[in-house]
């Protein structure tokens, strides 16, 4: 008797648990009002894409577990050279090459020296950026599933306070800074999120 009451009690509330969360899902990414909204929306995103996809970013969000090198002078991309990385699960470094033996909390200002952070780690295999388009990094950072669960409002604060992020407005010396400032990218991402949050298509040149 006290075990059917527990077990309808349990099934209600797992019930209450599944529907909640959907619900707050549907009112996070508003379906885009109209073709000029979404053309405003569009514009901000290929201005949130310049940053996202600028080296200072895209250098520690990849696939392969290797962080880039780019963008020193008219320098190539290539791989993290000295042996670093190569197991797409681990952001941190080997043992005897974990990558803060070398990178510091702050950007050095010696010509060759690494940049720096106080935590300075790969963005996890799944929110890659290196070598994607921007209709492919837009899906990736819409989904809960592979942006650290989080809705776009929490991705907007994270630009706003994560010091990785900050790390590429404070490159080493020889490095150009990312685009525009903190607060601009931040307000770029606001601008999209508000206006439905649309995507490009493949075929666009954004
Ligand atoms: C053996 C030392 C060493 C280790 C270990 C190391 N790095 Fe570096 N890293 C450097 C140096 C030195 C530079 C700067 C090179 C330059 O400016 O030419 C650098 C530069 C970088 C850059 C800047 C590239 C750009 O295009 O902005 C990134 C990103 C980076 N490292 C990520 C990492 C990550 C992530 C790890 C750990 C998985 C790591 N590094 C481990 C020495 C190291
Ligand atoms: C040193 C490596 C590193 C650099 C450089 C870096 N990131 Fe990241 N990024 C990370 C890590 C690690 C995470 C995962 C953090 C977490 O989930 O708590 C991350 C996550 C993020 C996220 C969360 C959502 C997602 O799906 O990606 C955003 C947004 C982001 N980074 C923006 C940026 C921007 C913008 C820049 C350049 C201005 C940048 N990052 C540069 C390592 C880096």
């Amino acid at each position: 008797m006290t075990r059917r009451i527990f077990v309808t009690l349990a099934l209600g509330v797992s019930m209450l648990c599944v529907t909640a969360p959907i619900s707050a899902q549907d009112t996070a990414t508003p379906a885009p009002i109209d073709a000029k909204t979404k053309a405003e929306g569009l514009k901000n995103w290929a201005k949130v894409h310049e940053v996202f996809s600028h080296p200072r970013c895209a250098s520690c969000h990849v696939a392969d577990g290797r962080p880039m090198w780019m963008g020193n002078g008219d320098m190539k991309p290539i791989k993290h050279p000295m042996f670093v990385g190569g197991d797409p699960d681990n952001q941190t470094g080997q043992p005897g090459a974990l990558c803060t033996s070398c990178h510091g909390p702050k950007s050095s200002q010696t010509e060759g020296g690494p940049p720096g952070a106080d935590v300075w780690l790969l963005a996890p295999k799944e929110m890659v950026w290196f070598g994607r388009s921007s209709a492919q990094i837009c899906a990736q950072i819409k989904d809960p599933e592979r942006n650290g669960n989080r809705t776009l409002a929490d991705i907007s604060t994270h630009i706003r306070e994560d010091e990785l992020v900050h790390s590429g407005w404070k490159p080493s010396k020889g490095r150009d800074p990312a685009p525009y400032s903190i607060a601009q990218t931040a307000g770029f991402f606001t601008a999209w999120m508000n206006t439905g949050a649309p995507c490009p298509t493949e075929s666009s040149s954004e």
